[in-house]
């Protein structure tokens, strides 16, 4: 015991005094410190609890000496920040950015350079940056490697995804932190691209619960010119340090002062709902310099593309050669062009019917017989209609409809030849009535080597996003690096899927409790284009040559469209299908997709979410659930409704011998008049969720 005691006097001596900077609420707090080398560390605790212990923040420099030790404080300041904005959308009118700021000043001896560290404490979290001011002790600099640690002290539950340089369309893998490794998982990252990480190398936002219940996020915001951030895993000691995404030679990122990192963020809470109701990602990015921001509007659409998942139409023009889609799955008929002027007009007819605002078409435009898998530069010139795809006659018809086409933009990976064409492609969409495009990243990036988080690619999706404002388009980018926040500045993007999506509900399923980490994970930092509302759950009934099954109830598909939150929402499945279970399909016409404000009821990640909405343009409520594999019976209160109003509630509900894989199609739709002081017992299936619309009676 004396010897620990002197141990830990010589231990803490060397360290300066810490300086600490608490949250508003005064339950998390950041200390940072010196070591006796010079080293920056900090540390992080939650009330009373050491969440973060004493953890290294340093970079690697190429041909210079690294930045991580023989530091001195010049300067430290305390700065505190409130105020609030207005989202142009999102899941709230205002945003609240209320955080307490320590700015420490350091200078390396010997060479004299400045870094400043910026510590920000927030009621949900900690976030820090590097930031290096303009000097002439450094101009021009390579970072080789940043040795940012977040040394944790508990074997925590975690939700990982393998730190994939290209791909994060993969299943969650639940497991304790001592056991991530990703030689154990199955590493096909749905893209065609193989790229293999460390053994334990994994990718944020990375959700964690720790033994007694904390739960922690660890993510980054506001990723601008510089690469996506995995995290490392020492497995045996619970600790986590930030890896960088190389470029095709292996540097991690090319810089010039003045300049800053992106935020290393760390949430914690011991009540899951505080994570996802958390704006700090989106508070951490600038304010949108956009003086007019009319053009950017919500939508909710149909399109042609599910038909082409299912194996029942092609992209392609001439005909699979091999009677399969580029995805493998074996056609229904073979050379069925899913993007004809007739089909487009079907689908356009579908959406006025039912008052969608737009519809995607893809496999419009030529080149998709050798689309990808040859690192072939230039694909497609995003101009060139196949022949039976009539831009302009559809342009009109789909106007005296009320109705915006969406445009579909495959960049095959190739992001010189998207570039090369970017202008006249986004002008071709202004001349046809074009004012959304969802783009797309599949394959190897070209130039070879670099990789789709590595800085010059995340450069590309920003300069995509930012070349769209000068043509008035809204951006949807697929297989492009996860969102961090950047549509706080950039509004015009206005989704990603950047995760695991439905599409794979057609290559062989998802878990059934998919879709209740996402919210906690790629959600964190901007909408997904997750594209819900799947029926008809037995694929073969589409194509039997696709044996595929989703996983998922009809009630959890309208469940969906509460929980995670998109301005751009699709209602995936074929007309058909809806047609079939109208009743139910009503929830996916009548949910909005733009809120006043949103209540987190329920939360408890990879088990189920519960989320009440309330509508932007009128004083109805929605709320959605999704659940986990175990079926599930919870009483949620609906105090959020204004007191001394009447509602009715359309409850779509999971029937009670409903079951993701076994009977999935099974839901009962019932009413009753709900106010303030209501309380449902709600019942979910197993894969199951529900969808409730309240509608103020007057
Ligand atoms: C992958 C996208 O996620 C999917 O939505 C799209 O249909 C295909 N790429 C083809 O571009
Ligand atoms: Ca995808």
């Amino acid at each position: 015991m004396k010897q620990l005691f002197s141990l830990l006097i010589v231990f803490s001596f060397g360290f300066t005094q810490a300086q600490t900077v608490s949250s508003p609420s005064g339950k998390i707090s950041l200390s940072f410190q010196l070591s006796a080398s010079g080293q920056p560390t900090y540390s992080v605790n939650y009330k009373t609890k050491s969440v973060v212990v004493s953890s290294d923040l340093g970079i690697q420099l190429k041909d210079k000496p690294a930045l991580n030790i023989n530091f001195e404080i010049q300067t430290s300041k305390n700065n505190t920040f409130n105020e609030s904005w207005k989202p142009v959308l999102g899941e709230q009118a205002s945003i609240v950015n209320h955080y307490n700021e320590l700015v420490v000043a350091l200078i390396q001896k010997g060479t004299n350079i400045k870094v400043n560290l910026v510590f920000r404490a927030f009621d949900e979290g900690v976030a820090f940056r590097y930031d290096f001011p303009k000097q002439k002790e450094l101009n021009y600099f390579i970072i080789s490697n940043e040795d940012t640690q977040f040394n944790l002290t508990e074997n925590n539950k975690v939700f990982w995804l393998p730190g994939d340089f290209d791909s994060n369309e993969y299943e969650y893998n639940e497991t304790q932190f001592s056991d991530i490794d990703n030689s154990k998982i199955n590493m096909n990252n749905g893209i065609g691209v193989k790229s293999i990480p460390g053994k334990y190398t994994v990718q944020t936002p990375l959700m964690m619960k720790s033994p007694s219940g904390l739960y922690v996020n660890i993510f980054e915001a506001a990723v601008v010119n510089y690469p996506v951030m995995h995290l490392k895993a020492d497995v045996s000691s619970y600790k986590l340090k930030s890896e960088l995404v190389p470029n095709a030679i292996g540097d991690k990122a090319y810089l010039q002062t003045p300049c800053v990192s992106p935020w290393r963020t760390i949430m914690i809470s011991d009540d899951a709902r505080d994570i996802v109701a958390s704006k700090m990602i989106l508070n951490l990015n600038e304010p949108s310099q956009l003086e007019d921001t009319s053009w950017i509007k919500p939508m909710k659409y149909v399109g042609i593309w599910w038909e082409m998942h299912v194996g029942n139409s092609t992209w392609d023009y001439a005909g699979s050669q091999n009677a399969t889609t580029d995805f493998g799955t074996k056609l229904a008929s073979t050379g069925r062009h899913g993007a004809t002027t007739d089909n487009t007009k079907r689908y356009i007819d579908f959406a006025a019917k039912h008052g969608f605002d737009g519809v995607l078409v893809e496999g419009w435009n030529e080149g998709w017989e050798d689309w990808f898998g040859h690192e072939k530069d230039y694909v497609f010139d995003f101009i060139s209609a196949y022949p039976d795809f009539d831009v302009k006659g559809i342009h009109e018809y789909a106007k005296s409809k009320g109705i915006k086409m969406i445009m579909h933009h495959e960049t095959s990976g190739a992001t010189r030849n998207y570039e090369r064409h970017l202008d006249v492609a986004y002008q071709f969409m202004k001349d046809n009535g074009y004012n959304a495009v969802k783009s797309g990243y599949v394959g190897n990036i070209l130039p070879l080597g670099e990789h789709h988080y590595s800085q010059s690619i995340l450069n590309h999706y920003q300069y995509c996003i930012e070349k769209a404002v000068d043509y008035e388009i809204m951006v949807n980018a697929h297989e492009a690096v996860r969102p961090t926040g950047i549509c706080r500045t950039y509004p015009n993007l206005i989704g990603n899927e950047s995760a695991r999506g439905t599409e794979f509900q057609a290559f062989g399923g998802s878990k059934a409790n998919h879709t209740t980490v996402l919210p906690f994970t790629r959600l964190m930092g901007g909408p997904m284009d997750y594209t819900p509302g799947i029926f008809e759950m037995d694929i073969a009934k589409l194509n039997p040559g696709n044996n595929s099954h989703c996983n998922t109830t009809i009630a959890n598909q309208l469940g969906l469209y509460v929980v995670m939150y998109s301005p751009l929402q699709m209602a995936a499945d074929l007309p058909e299908n809806y047609n079939r279970f109208l009743d139910a399909f009503q929830f996916i016409k009548d949910v909005p997709v733009e809120w006043a404000t949103s209540k987190y009821v329920e939360a408890e990640p990879g088990y189920y979410i519960t989320t009440a909405r309330k509508d932007k343009n009128s004083n109805n409520w929605f709320v959605g659930n999704v659940n986990g594999l175990n079926a599930r019976t919870s009483t949620i209160s609906l105090d959020f409704l204004e007191k001394g109003k009447k509602y009715e509630a359309t409850i779509y509900a999971d029937a009670s011998d409903a079951h993701y894989k076994t009977n999935p199609q099974a839901y009962k739709i019932t009413k009753q008049i709900v106010t303030h002081k209501s309380k449902l017992k709600m019942t979910t299936a197993s894969g199951g969720g529900y969808g409730i619309s309240i509608v103020e009676v007057k």
